[in-house]
């Protein structure tokens, strides 16, 4: 058969609120133009993020029921442990209640001001989490990876040549870990060879430094390398997976995605030491390392899920399913990260509405616009989210790219909610040369874009509630 579907049958239904244009006008505005502020039943379709929204199977609603809530040593941690050892293989695995707090004790314990960590792309909280502890984060992918149109298999990869010059550059000792992202969310969820893992390996052994994955998507990357790489498609996924991380000496991972869970992570590590001083500041603000601030049941849903997201007939009909929705777009002309990502379609804003500069946020304002065409939640990575500051001046600086992500959660929508989003991006690219950028109101100092308020640049008339001053601030009235 040549219609690929949906492997599995649905169970349970969660009935979507359906809104018309004048009342998703009235959310946006009530949000202040973020889409993080909307209240989510006012969403029709949810693509803000694949993480922690995926529906669990019957399996693991059934496996919730055996959850073991006992304190220390329950059951169900160390049913959790013997998945994650059997396919990430490491020793030492410790719960956390997501991947950011894997990431705040990891870095907290190996590094300290002045240390560096490269990484292909750091995720945001990742990267805030590194620069938190007073250290520098740095970004080494490839060049192809800054080029939205460019096609490259391995658009995730490493730039090892960078890497290994950084590391001369500052020294080694002042290097505690060398990160790889697999898959890169940050500019496509593209994947990372094998290859390139062993070369990031192989340059990491030579200058004594551990290798970390950041491991949230690894069963999209390592079916990606089963799809891509020569001598992979025999192998399993799982094979493949049990593969990247036996060249690596420890992962972080948010079990929010590829465990197919709504909460949960967990650190690994081969080093008992390292592991030691991790779990006394997992007691100190997680809990106690059987549990790492999740409920018994959490472990065991995240356990059933290791297992599922590794079913290949599960990631051929989603790769399939999110190529359908980037194929159909692009064919139109709407330009996107190419080629199409494992979890999400990349929609290349600065592109796609070059009259809007960068720093009125193009990315923002095609997210705001799928919203009020459509009722469809997206996620601005762009100027939003990663823009600097130039140190002297204290001006905004940028990011290189402007990108509006459609992450598609796991087994929630079907073909017909892919097909409508189709419809409403074409809608919103009729008519692009109409839309406006936005202007940042107010902002807190780190993390911006889960809390900044925006205002257009040049608000329409018939936006009410809405005044402007004589410098064109846009600012609600109360
Ligand atoms: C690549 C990557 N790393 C880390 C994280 C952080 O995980 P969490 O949201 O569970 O804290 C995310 C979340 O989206 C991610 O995509």
């Amino acid at each position: 058969m040549k219609t690929i579907i949906e492997p599995f049958k649905v169970k349970v239904v969660e009935p979507i609120k359906m809104t018309t244009r004048q009342d998703r006008e009235h959310y946006l505005r009530d949000a202040s133009y973020n889409l993080f502020l909307l209240h989510a039943e006012n969403v029709i379709i949810d693509l803000l993020t694949d993480s922690g929204t995926a529906a669990m199977s019957a399996a693991q609603w059934s496996a919730l029921m055996r959850g073991d809530e006992s304190y220390a040593g329950s059951r169900s941690f160390y049913r959790f442990e013997a998945v994650v050892r059997d396919i990430f293989g490491f020793q030492q695995v410790i719960p956390m209640h997501q991947g950011r707090a894997a990431e705040r004790i990891l870095f907290s314990v190996m590094c300290r001001k002045g240390s560096v960590v490269p990484n292909n792309t750091h995720f945001d909280t990742t990267r805030a989490n590194v620069e938190y502890v007073g250290a520098e984060a740095v970004d080494l992918p490839i060049p192809e990876f800054y080029q939205p149109a460019v096609n490259h298999p391995f658009k995730g990869n490493m730039d090892t040549e960078a890497l290994e010059h950084l590391i001369k550059r500052v020294g080694p000792e002042r290097i505690p870990l060398v990160m790889v992202t697999v898959t890169n969310n940050s500019g496509g969820g593209q994947p990372v060879s094998m290859a390139n893992i062993r070369e990031v390996r192989a340059i990491c052994s030579r200058y004594g430094v551990p290798l970390y994955l950041d491991a949230c998507r690894f069963a999209e990357n390592a079916y990606f390398i089963k799809l891509r790489e020569a001598g992979y498609a025999g192998k399993s996924v799982k094979e493949i997976a049990r593969e990247m991380f036996a060249l690596a000496d420890g992962c972080t991972m948010s079990a929010k995605k590829d465990g197919l869970a709504n909460i949960g992570g967990f650190l690994c590590t081969n080093d008992d030491q390292l592991a030691q001083q991790e779990k006394d500041l997992l007691i100190l603000t997680e809990g106690f390392p059987t549990y790492g601030g999740l409920a018994g049941r959490d472990l065991e849903a995240i356990a059933v899920g290791l297992e599922e997201v590794l079913h290949e007939d599960y990631l051929q009909y989603r790769f399939a399913s999110i190529r359908y929705l980037g194929e159909h777009i692009a064919r139109a002309g709407v330009p996107i990260v190419q080629p199409p990502g494992g979890h999400a379609i990349y929609i290349d804003a600065r592109a796609m509405l070059p009259h809007i500069t960068p720093l009125e946020y193009p990315g923002q304002a095609l997210a705001i616009e799928l919203y009020r065409e459509a009722g469809i939640r997206s996620c601005e990575i762009g100027t939003v989210m990663h823009a600097e500051r130039d140190t002297n001046t204290g001006e905004e600086i940028p990011a290189r790219m402007d990108l509006v992500r459609l992450a598609i959660p796991h087994r929630v929508y079907t073909q017909s909610h892919i097909d409508y989003v189709v419809e409403a991006i074409l809608a919103v690219y009729e008519r692009r040369e109409s839309i406006g950028g936005y202007r940042i109101i107010s902002q807190p100092k780190f993390l911006r874009h889960f809390t900044a308020q925006f205002g257009p640049v040049n608000p329409p008339t018939e936006i009410v509630g809405l005044k402007s001053n004589h410098r064109n601030q846009v600012f609600l009235r109360d």
